[in-house]
């Protein structure tokens, strides 16, 4: 089976198997099968934040299709919605904005599944889902299912519980999101009130179509150049070591993060590292956003694996900042 459509990097790889469940009934179906039995298996969203660095799997990749959307609970203030984790994210944006919910629209456009949102706590433009996430519904191996509530996912910066190893055997079915019924814009991130400032007014949909603006402006469209999103997480450092480093680089950026520690944007670290729009083999350093690696086709995941090292070390080596992927190397 061919994972090709699976990743949107656009690289080639084989699995031996590969099943989807539009239900939990359906993944008991699987665990009834004894397909969690035969070979060892792995569950993936929509593949747009992972990095197959084999060309075969001897593996059974699980895939959701659950795609419900169902208002559960609402009242004047809010709305609870139980969303399957099959639904691509954006398509839930975009239903949250025709239904005038609040919270999600600074989440326009990443690409991606509801489940997978979930695992890997997306953010932009000031917001992280972690942020509308009531609750967790997953069913296990065993056909055990289980509620996480939001405080029990330890949720960090791109981070959760669902991405410790021994989470594996744990499938997302449904994520509870709570939005408001109240405008509650965050707009003070990076340009989006100038991008704004064209409309007279704030409104929902005017706020997700700046969002989607600002990102097709730089991050290149899968479609057309195999890519995951940022490849590295912005590294988070000590206030001392960016008050020492800006001694020598003045201009260096940073987001406050608490009394001791500051993050600093890697695209900007490996953008003076000289890697902008540089290639290495069919992999390349996106030209208009450095924390985006590319395919320029046919790129095999170890060309992009020996391209993302380069660029570690130059930026260790510059800086003394070690960068860490954001991507999942598979
Ligand atoms: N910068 C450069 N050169 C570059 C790119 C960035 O100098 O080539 C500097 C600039 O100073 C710029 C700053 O980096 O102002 C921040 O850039 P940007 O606003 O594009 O955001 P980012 O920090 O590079 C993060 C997220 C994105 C998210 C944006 C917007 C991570 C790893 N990435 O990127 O998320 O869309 O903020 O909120 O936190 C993703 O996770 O896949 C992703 C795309």
């Amino acid at each position: 089976h061919s994972l090709l459509p699976h990743n949107t990097f656009g690289i080639e790889a084989e699995a031996a198997d590969f099943c989807e469940f539009a239900s939990g009934e359906e993944l008991e179906q699987l665990i009834e099968r004894g397909v969690f039995l035969t070979r060892p298996y792995f569950c993936i969203g929509g593949g747009s934040n992972l990095l197959f660095t084999q060309k075969r799997y001897d593996w059974t990749f699980l895939h959701s299709t659950v795609k419900t959307i169902e208002v559960t609970y609402e009242n004047r203030n809010w709305v609870e919605v139980r969303v399957g984790s099959g639904v691509v994210w954006d398509d839930f944006v975009q239903y949250c904005v025709d239904s005038n919910w609040y919270g999600a629209e600074n989440l326009s456009l990443i690409p991606g599944e509801v489940g997978a949102a979930a695992v890997q706590n997306i953010g932009a433009y000031g917001a992280e889902v972690c942020d509308l996430i009531d609750s967790v519904e997953t069913m296990d191996v065993m056909g055990r299912k289980r509620i996480y509530k939001a405080a029990e996912c330890a949720y960090a910066y791109r981070d959760s519980i669902f991405k410790c190893p021994n989470m594996k055997s744990v499938f997302i079915l449904y994520v509870n999101f709570r939005l408001s019924k109240h405008p509650c814009f965050r707009l003070d991130y990076g340009n989006v009130r100038q991008a704004l400032s064209q409309y007279d007014e704030v409104t929902l949909a005017h706020v997700r179509q700046a969002i989607v603006d600002i990102r097709r402006s730089k991050l290149p469209d899968p479609a057309q150049l195999g890519n995951a999103g940022s490849f590295f997480k912005n590294p988070v450092i000590f206030r001392s070591q960016y008050k020492e480093l800006c001694t020598v680089f003045p201009d260096m950026p940073c987001y406050e993060v608490d009394a001791d520690h500051v993050k600093v944007p890697a695209g900007w670290l490996i953008e003076q590292a000289g890697w902008k729009g540089k290639a290495l083999g069919c992999a390349a350093v996106h030209d208009r956003q450095a924390l985006v690696l590319v395919n320029l086709g046919g790129a095999e995941g170890a060309d992009v694996v020996a391209l993302a090292r380069a660029v570690q070390k130059t930026v260790a080596d510059r800086f003394g900042i070690e960068i860490e992927p954001e991507v999942n190397f598979i």
